[in-house]
């Protein structure tokens, strides 16, 4: 079986790499020249866990996985053509323009059956809309009776754990009109359906709001699980024990229940806005969504005044940040809370010292306007410290050595802003401790 898979960002390449590694011949495609170069070299432009290896098994085999910067070869290629192109968020609008250019080049170029599934995420209605447009260019072309589908295949990945969510997701959606795009779509996931995946059929607009929900309802998990940790530190509660209360009905059930710093990375915050945007254009409100987005907005605000409380912050202090990432096992750096508390405290004339172990590269790239020093490991990054405030939860974070610590900061007060340690412990150790929710 062939696939194209058109877009090699972060979702296209797992699907690609993974979708080879399960025995189907893979083309990925990018306009991005350079990047495909790189990707011929088995150079990876994103770090993932797992998906290096299983490239270079890939590509060492010489086999099932390819990439070109030509679209139309990737349109010819193939009958199963995978759209995942980003579709960037700009005041609560989707563009979806880069979804529309792919369908345009498979109208002009495609000369047989083709099963255009979409994983972009997209508002509503835009698989309908790629048909139409699909439809519009055969017509033009005279060529009225090649026949093709066009699905929604939201994709439900998670940074840092995406090979195994790809590999065993809780679900696949498939939103189609056409049986024969079901069962085609099915061949490329017998691998996952085998595993006893199951896989859920749908209209392309429920697909397509499903994935949108999806994202919106663990934001709101999150910022309602931040909220009840900010009420907590007002009175004397224990926010991990209310969460496992909470999380013990399986109505409601554990997961995304962990306080934090706010929720970041390139998906909730764009998902959410572009949500309230949608909804709004059709006449309907989301109020609950946004008051998530003014909620999750805040509660990053709060992390600052949190910090500069607990270590009486003041003009020239120093402060150690520790994890850049929006979250561990990625260099991801996108809407990461690390962004707002970083410029919080650079606001209020403090000076930041940070070390991430994959993502001080793509802060230096992305964020040159912010005054920090990058440090090459923790002990440098806290000498001389009057606070350090964790901010992702990486594994080596988890085991920090406090006596060490202590030796060499001006000041001990720990910020854990994903309540990773033990406060007594902390303490113990002769710092000051503040988590988020906990006492
Ligand atoms: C999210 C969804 O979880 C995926 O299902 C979805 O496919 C993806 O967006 C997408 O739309 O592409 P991702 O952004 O990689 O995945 O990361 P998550 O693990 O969901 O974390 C998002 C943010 O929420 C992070 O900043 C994380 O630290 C925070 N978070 C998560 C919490 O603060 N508390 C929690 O309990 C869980």
């Amino acid at each position: 079986m062939d696939v194209s898979i058109i877009g090699t960002g972060y979702v296209g390449l797992v699907t690609g790499v993974c979708l080879a590694s399960l025995g189907i011949n893979v083309l990925c495609c990018d306009r991005d020249e350079d990047k495909i170069k790189a990707l011929k070299n088995g150079i990876l432009p994103i770090y993932e866990p797992y998906l290096g290896k299983l490239m270079e098994n890939c590509l060492r085999k010489n086999e099932r996985l390819d990439f070109t910067s030509d679209t139309k070869q990737a349109v010819s290629h193939s009958n199963i053509i995978f759209i995942a192109v980003n579709t960037p968020t700009v005041d609560n609008k989707c563009d979806v323009e880069n979804v529309f250019d792919v369908a345009k080049t498979i109208g002009i170029e495609m000369e047989g059956y083709k099963l255009v599934v979409n994983k972009s995420t997209v508002p509503v209605g835009t698989v309908r809309q790629m048909k139409e447009l699909i439809r519009s260019l055969l017509y033009q072309r005279g060529k009225n009776d090649l026949e093709f589908d066009v699905v929604s295949n939201p994709e439900f990945l998670r940074e840092g754990s995406a090979v195994d969510d790809f590999i065993n997701p809780d679900r696949i959606i498939i939103g189609a009109d056409s049986e024969r795009a079901v069962d085609l779509l099915k061949q490329v996931y017998a691998s996952q359906i085998s595993l006893g995946v199951p896989v859920l059929v749908t209209g392309p607009e429920s697909a397509e709001l499903a994935k949108y929900a999806s994202n919106a309802f663990l934001a709101t998990k999150i910022s309602f699980i931040n909220e009840i940790a900010n009420l907590c530190e007002q009175c004397n509660a224990n926010v991990l024990d209310v969460a496992l209360g909470m999380g013990m009905d399986k109505r409601i059930g554990d997961k995304f229940l962990r306080p934090g710093p706010g929720f970041g990375g390139s998906c909730f915050p764009k998902d959410t806005g572009a949500l309230v945007g949608m909804a709004e254009k059709l006449g309907t409100e989301l109020s609950i969504v946004r008051a998530v987005i003014e909620s999750n907005k805040k509660h990053k605000e709060k992390m600052v005044s949190k910090i500069c409380k607990a270590a009486e912050i003041k003009e020239k202090s120093t402060v150690t940040v520790l994890g850049l990432s929006f979250k561990p096992d990625t260099d991801d750096i996108r809407e990461s809370p690390a962004i707002a508390i970083i410029s919080g405290l650079l606001g209020k004339k403090a000076g930041v010292k940070a070390y991430d172990p994959m993502a001080m590269d793509n802060f230096r790239k992305f964020l040159p306007h912010l005054d920090v020093t990058y440090c090459t490991d923790v002990l440098s990054a806290c000498t001389r410290s009057h606070c350090i405030v964790l901010v992702t939860e990486w594994e080596q974070f988890s085991k920090l050595d406090f006596k060490q610590l202590k030796k060499v900061v001006e000041k001990p007060v720990f910020v854990d802003l994903r309540n990773v340690y033990d406060p007594a412990y902390v303490r113990s150790m002769g710092f000051k401790y503040e988590g988020v929710g906990v006492k």
